[in-house]
């Protein structure tokens, strides 16, 4: 049995989506921002339930959007509660499934250059460094690195 299921993101999950992106990056996205997604037509909003014998809690986020044939990752988070088991690689493998599926033949995103432990899962699934924006993260002065992988 797989440990968790997709459902679609709606406005009525944000409260659960802006917790664990509160507690997973230096700088939160904001209610309007994730609700701007919601209402892209490019935009692929996932919530990640972990199987549980009394409810299924929201254990994670993503947002992607497909951009012809290309996925472009935006948001992801595991809540800090649920990290190392598992769910990360579940979220990504099964995401990039999806993009596929959905025609994507590249997938981008970027990352904090001091953000080890979502650099060390992108390596894993094959993302290679195409690029960096320097500074990118104003309040810290931290890289952005630009990682692509051909799916
Ligand atoms: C990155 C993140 C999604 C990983 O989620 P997770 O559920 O803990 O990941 P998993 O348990 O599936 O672990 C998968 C791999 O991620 C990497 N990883 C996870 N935690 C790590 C840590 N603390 N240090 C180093 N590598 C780590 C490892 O490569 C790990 O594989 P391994 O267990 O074989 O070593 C999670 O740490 C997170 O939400 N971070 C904050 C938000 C974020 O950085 N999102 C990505 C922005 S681009």
């Amino acid at each position: 049995m797989p440990i968790c299921y997709f459902n679609r993101m709606t406005e009525k999950d944000l409260g659960n989506v802006l917790e664990i992106d509160e507690r997973s990056f230096k700088i939160p996205w904001t209610y309007s921002l994730f609700l701007n997604e919601l209402n892209s037509e490019h935009a692929v909003n996932l919530t990640v339930h972990h199987y549980d014998a009394i409810a299924d809690p929201v254990v994670s986020f993503m947002c992607f959007q497909l951009i012809i044939d290309e996925m472009h990752i935006l948001r992801f988070a595991v809540d800090p509660d649920w990290r190392n088991r598992g769910v990360g690689m579940w979220v990504l493998e099964r995401s990039l499934e999806k993009a596929k599926n959905k025609g994507a033949v590249v997938a981008f995103l970027e990352v904090r250059s001091s953000n080890d432990s979502a650099l060390s899962l992108y390596r894993k699934f094959g993302f290679k460094k195409i690029g960096t924006r320097k500074g990118y993260y104003g309040k810290t002065g931290d890289d952005a690195l630009v990682l692509k992988k051909l799916l």
